[in-house]
């Protein structure tokens, strides 16, 4: 059979979900407010027809870019039909002067591993682990907490992040800024707009903040944890586990449902609890993995 590929750098998300919503994989509807840009897309099409699609973005200097769907119609899979569309970005990228694509996947989809023979056979680098994600409901997890057994040290207390005064933001950014307190992804002022009031705290000790939980709302019964920190000193295993659960404690008593929780694989305190504890909470547990590749070797 015959396919033809095309190149567009002239591609908006909006266009799309209109008019092909059905060869978006993953499903980009969520990310709309955040990629408004023009993105690359690569289209195959049978007799005129659409078969797969393919869109990335730049990061605005015009070397370095990113797969955000990838997807060939079910009819038209194991055709080779998406080894040639991706060829054809890398071939155009190159023409463009690009120097590196990458891409994010996950372990639990169930095409991955044709993806991963693809992208293996074009030279792509060996994948590295990047997030544990773990998505459950509220309820069971809470369960898990030892409520009676741990309890909040008298001189700690918890504030809503949202209500900290502008001296403490002042205070937390200062740190940030002297001694680099904490890593950059675990930044609590990201995306201010989604953060879910009742389950996004900071942790005081004497009045000053030594630490934080922050999630975002990114369905209505849906709430994402995006940060977990606590001040060095103040680190014992305890102190995760109680800001945690209050975190969640609220977020049940707020009437949403399910959390997602995305952690960095060096960095995952909480989801390593819920690993544990996975088979009698019924959570459910993926990866994300990282891959590039470089064009000008
Ligand atoms: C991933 C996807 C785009 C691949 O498109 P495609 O047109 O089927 O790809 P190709 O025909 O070029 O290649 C498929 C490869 O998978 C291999 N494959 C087939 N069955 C397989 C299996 N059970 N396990 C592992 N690999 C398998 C094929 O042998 C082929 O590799 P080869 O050419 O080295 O033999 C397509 O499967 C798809 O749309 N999946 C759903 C969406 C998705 O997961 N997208 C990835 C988002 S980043």
């Amino acid at each position: 059979m015959e396919y033809d590929y095309q190149v567009s750098n002239q591609v908006t998300l909006e266009w799309v979900l209109k008019n092909m919503p059905k060869f978006l994989f993953p499903d980009l509807a969520k990310k709309k407010d955040r990629i408004q840009k023009k993105m690359i897309g690569v289209v195959a099409t049978h007799e005129r027809t659409p078969v797969g699609l393919l869109l990335a973005t730049d990061d605005n200097s015009g070397k370095n870019f990113r797969i955000h769907s990838f997807l060939v119609h079910p009819k038209f899979r194991n055709k080779g039909i998406g080894s040639a569309i991706l060829d054809h970005l890398e071939q155009y990228l190159f023409k463009i002067r690009g120097e590196n694509v990458d891409l994010y996947y996950r372990q639990h989809w169930p095409f991955t591993p044709y993806l991963k023979k693809i992208l293996e056979r074009q030279g792509w680098d060996i994948p590295r682990q990047d997030l544990i994600i773990v998505k459950g409901d509220a309820i069971n997890v809470n369960k898990l907490f030892m409520h009676k057994q741990i309890q909040l040290p008298e001189s700690y207390s918890f504030t809503p992040f949202l209500e900290i005064s502008k001296e403490d933001q002042a205070y937390i950014l200062g740190r940030k800024k002297r001694e680099n307190w904490y890593l950059d992804y675990l930044d609590p002022f990201v995306q201010p707009e989604t953060i879910c009031a009742p389950a996004s705290l900071a942790l005081r000790k004497d009045g000053h903040i030594i630490g934080w939980v922050i999630s975002h709302l990114i369905a209505p019964h849906l709430n994402e944890f995006t940060a977990l920190f606590i001040d060095q000193q103040h680190r014992p295993y305890k102190q995760a586990h109680i800001l945690m659960r209050e975190a969640i404690t609220r977020q049940q008593q707020a009437g949403i449902r399910q959390f997602l929780i995305t952690s960095k694989v060096d960095n995952q305190v909480m989801s390593r609890f819920l690993m544990r504890h996975a088979d009698e909470t019924e959570v459910f547990i993926t990866q994300s993995f990282y891959t590039k590749k470089s064009l000008i070797e």
